[in-house]
């Protein structure tokens, strides 16, 4: 397999507080990566990394090989290589749906307004938001508003999306709806990492899984080496912790 982004040693303090403490990994092209881990043990702070959000403290990243991070390399493209869904959804909310799917394509990849309608209502069809496209974020449910953002992502044709607890804001009847669009996703080949708490989810849908505490990569392998045999002390705390929670 070919990776599409490697990631050489890693870090990110913010001040004195080391945060990501020298993280390598690699993604694939078509892969599925899940991070689970503890609240707090940087993963959203790694995923806004990748896509530099936060510009890291050190380390590389390499994008098709080359080091995003050294001097002039062009990182407005570099960051409409990656999708990006948040946990809050980050819609805007004072265009409706439709235009919230095509102002990226109009303004940053300079698509015309035909093409970039045609674009979004494919992806708005994906995620089954399609009828809704004069509503307002506002007039959206909380599941409804993830699948628009998802569909605005997918929008811009990205080389890997990356998803940071895209079902931790939503009510439980709506987490399912979500989790099966990024099932189907998965399923179509699309590269993506994603943060998740849904163990269930990560178990059935990576191909690897990895797990994060205190700002470094604990454990990784496949759902069977991380949920069946773990093999760290902390991997095996951690999903006791989460998988039996305490009454
Ligand atoms: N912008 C920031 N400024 C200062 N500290 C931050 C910032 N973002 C995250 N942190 C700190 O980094 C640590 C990891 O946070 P985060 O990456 O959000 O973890 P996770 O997503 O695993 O819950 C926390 O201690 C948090 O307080
Ligand atoms: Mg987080």
């Amino acid at each position: 397999m070919s990776s599409i982004i490697e990631i050489e040693h890693l870090k990110k303090s913010f001040g004195d507080n080391p945060v990501l403490k020298d993280i390598s990994m690699n993604v694939n092209k078509g892969e599925v990566v899940t991070i689970i881990g503890a609240s707090g043990s940087g993963k959203s702070t790694f995923l806004r990394c990748i896509n530099l959000l936060e510009t890291p403290t050190d380390g590389k990243i390499m994008y098709l090989g080359e080091n995003v991070l050294a001097p002039g390399y062009n990182l407005p493209k570099y960051r409409t290589h990656l999708g990006m869904v948040f946990q809050s959804f980050n819609l805007f909310n004072n265009m409706n749906v439709l235009q919230n799917c095509m102002s990226g394509q109009v303004t940053v990849l300079g698509r015309k307004e035909e093409e970039a309608r045609k674009v979004a209502l494919e992806n708005l069809e994906k995620v089954g938001m399609a009828r809704f496209i004069d509503a307002k974020p506002a007039q959206l449910s909380g599941g409804q508003k993830q699948r628009v953002a998802i569909a605005r992502a997918l929008s811009m044709n990205p080389e890997v999306m990356l998803f940071d607890e895209p079902t931790s804001a939503l009510d439980p009847e709506m987490v399912g709806d979500v989790l099966q669009i990024m099932k189907k996703l998965a399923g179509s080949g699309l590269t993506m990492v994603i943060v998740t708490h849904e163990m269930a989810f990560a178990k059935e849908v990576s191909d690897r899984v990895i797990f994060m505490d205190k700002g470094v990569i604990a454990e990784q392998g496949t759902p069977e080496d991380i949920f069946v045999h773990p093999k760290e002390a902390r991997t095996k705390e951690f999903l006791h912790r989460v998988l039996h929670p305490e009454p």
